[in-house]
């Protein structure tokens, strides 16, 4: 079974018919401008960096450029990895209502993917694939329903909030921080219907071990800091690591995002996760 969601994740995109490919148009609401200039849609400050005279004016621009389509190319993916995700869900689901839920769920991530697919017509899309996209398909693929509610939709939804909630408030593209938030607003609601269907009593001993190894593996991922950001700052400047911890505010940051997930956790009951894991909630960087 794991290899045919799997088989369901690695899918490629490949134009249809034309008359597909109408009723897809007509219902799938896309960003219309066609140059979006990914440098201005957020500032420096809004990447949560500090001024410094160390990163020129033009390399600024560079580098803020290339976050940008990293930021879309990763909820590329997650949108992508969403629409299997729920339909996954809906077969899964334990009584009539919980599947219609996860059936609005699939239409819903499939629009978010058309918005963020429509913004990425001219990016090559094979560089979003990072190691959280792999943990995030194997999680898919190999979960059950109940790991799969907490996993998903309790924290890596609620993630996701944190996240596109930070892209919307600071975006300074009207259309697209306009269509941010109403990604947002479906996500919230994927994400609160999992807190209310999550009970970390109903979780069987083999179901609460495999949902701990996977949290166990994320937390880590958040752990290490801003890998990926490094790697961008790596390519476009001499900056050396610890300058880099100054300016990104590493430290702090990768604190503040361990908090926030130790808190969604806190907050949808998972008390003995919480306890299991408590050694991992502090920073371990590796920049
Ligand atoms: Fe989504
Ligand atoms: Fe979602």
């Amino acid at each position: 079974m794991k290899e045919f969601f799997l088989k369901s994740l690695s899918k490629s995109q490949n134009s249809s018919t034309k008359e597909v490919n109408a009723i897809l148009k007509q219902k799938n609401k896309i960003i219309a401008s066609d140059d979006i200039d990914f440098g201005q849609l957020w500032e420096w400050g809004d990447y949560g960096l500090k001024e410094t005279s160390r990163v020129e004016t033009n390399t600024k621009k560079v580098i803020q450029t290339e976050l940008a389509k990293k930021r879309f190319l990763e909820a590329y993916y997650i949108e992508k990895a969403g629409m299997t995700f729920a339909a996954k869900m809906s077969l899964l689901s334990e009584s009539i209502e919980e599947q219609k839920l996860f059936s609005h769920f699939a239409a819903e991530e499939a629009a978010h993917f058309s918005l963020i697919e429509s913004l990425l017509t001219k990016v090559d899309k094979r560089e979003g694939q990072d190691l959280f996209i792999k943990f995030l398909n194997e999680v898919i693929a190999s979960g059950e329903r109940r790991p799969l509610i907490f996993i998903i939709q309790v924290v890596l939804e609620g993630w996701g909030i944190d996240h596109y909630g930070i892209m919307e408030r600071t975006c300074k593209e009207a259309e697209v921080k306009q269509h941010l938030k109403l990604i947002l607003k479906d996500e919230a609601s994927h994400h609160g219907s999992g807190v209310s269907l999550f009970k970390e009593s109903d979780l069987s001993e083999s179901e609460l071990n495999y949902t701990m190894e996977m949290m166990g593996e994320f937390i880590k991922m958040a752990r290490v800091g801003p890998v990926n950001l490094f790697e961008t700052f790596k390519k476009h400047t001499k900056i050396s690591a610890s300058e880099f911890c100054e300016v990104s505010n590493a430290q702090q940051e990768t604190q503040r995002k361990l908090n926030y997930l130790k808190n969604l956790m806190q907050k949808a009951g998972a008390k003995k996760m919480t306890q299991g894991l408590e050694p991992l909630f502090k920073p371990d960087l590796v920049i």
